[in-house]
């Protein structure tokens, strides 16, 4: 058990760190266009013909199916223990609601990373569905793949609501994934504490906002 939890740990502690960069990358969605068209798309061209960058996206796509693969089996055991009797969790009380839903948030974000890779990377990556036209210095367009996508009420929704149950997860998340790998330092705790919650902001404001501002401008 320890392992599969220490798995889950590592993975999502990899999985934040590529949110950081995801979040920064589309903050440039929201500079003027003149500058953020082709800021974007040739950030965008660099990450797809590097070989480093490559092999960080398969370490990416393989944390993504361990952390929720194992995530499962944390869930369907912890369930069989409790439907047994045991008890699972001697603080159930006073846990909140996020930690006793850490499961149902997940399969939210699965549910939107699902779509969320519909929308752009089968398109950019594999060229599955509507082709990606190029931008004047021969790029990808993928800012218009952005921007297209966000005229679309329904998807500025989708994206912005699913970032609070993503703001939820993180915020939990980040902490215990420290305590799991034996993190126990009392004040370090209060600190991480402070840090999940500004970081889970920072990643929930920040998601939500991006597809609302794109669709106003
Ligand atoms: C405003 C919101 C977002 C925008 C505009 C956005 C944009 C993009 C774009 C353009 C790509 C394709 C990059 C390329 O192939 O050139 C991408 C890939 C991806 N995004 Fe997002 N993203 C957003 C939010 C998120 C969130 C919240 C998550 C995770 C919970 C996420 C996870 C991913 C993953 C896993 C990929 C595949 C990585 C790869 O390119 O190999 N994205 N996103």
């Amino acid at each position: 058990m320890y392992l599969r939890k220490s798995i889950i740990a590592l993975t999502g502690l990899f999985l934040c760190i590529f949110l950081i960069v995801h979040l920064s990358a589309n903050s440039l969605l929201l500079l003027p266009e003149s500058t953020a068209r082709e800021l974007y798309n040739s950030y965008s061209t660099l990450l797809r013909e590097s070989i480093l960058i490559k092999i960080i996206a398969y370490v990416l796509y393989a944390s993504i199916l361990l952390h929720a693969g194992y995530a499962l089996l944390v869930t369907i055991a912890n369930r069989r223990a409790k439907a047994q009797g045991y008890q699972v969790n001697h603080f159930r009380q006073n846990s909140s609601w996020t930690s006793q839903n850490m499961g149902l948030l997940g399969i939210m974000i699965l549910l939107f990373i699902v779509v969320h890779l519909a929308n752009f990377w089968a398109r950019i990556k594999l060229g599955i569905g509507l082709e990606v036209g190029v931008d004047a210095q021969g790029n990808k367009d993928v800012y218009e793949v952005a921007y297209s996508l966000f005229q679309n009420v329904y998807y500025v929704l989708f994206y912005t609501v699913l970032a609070i149950p993503l703001g939820l997860h993180l915020h939990h998340g980040l902490k215990s994934a420290f305590k799991t790998l034996g993190f126990y330092h009392q004040k370090g705790l209060r600190l991480l504490a402070r840090i999940s919650l500004v970081y889970a902001a920072i990643m929930a404001i920040g998601f939500g906002v991006i597809p609302i501002v794109v669709f106003l401008k």
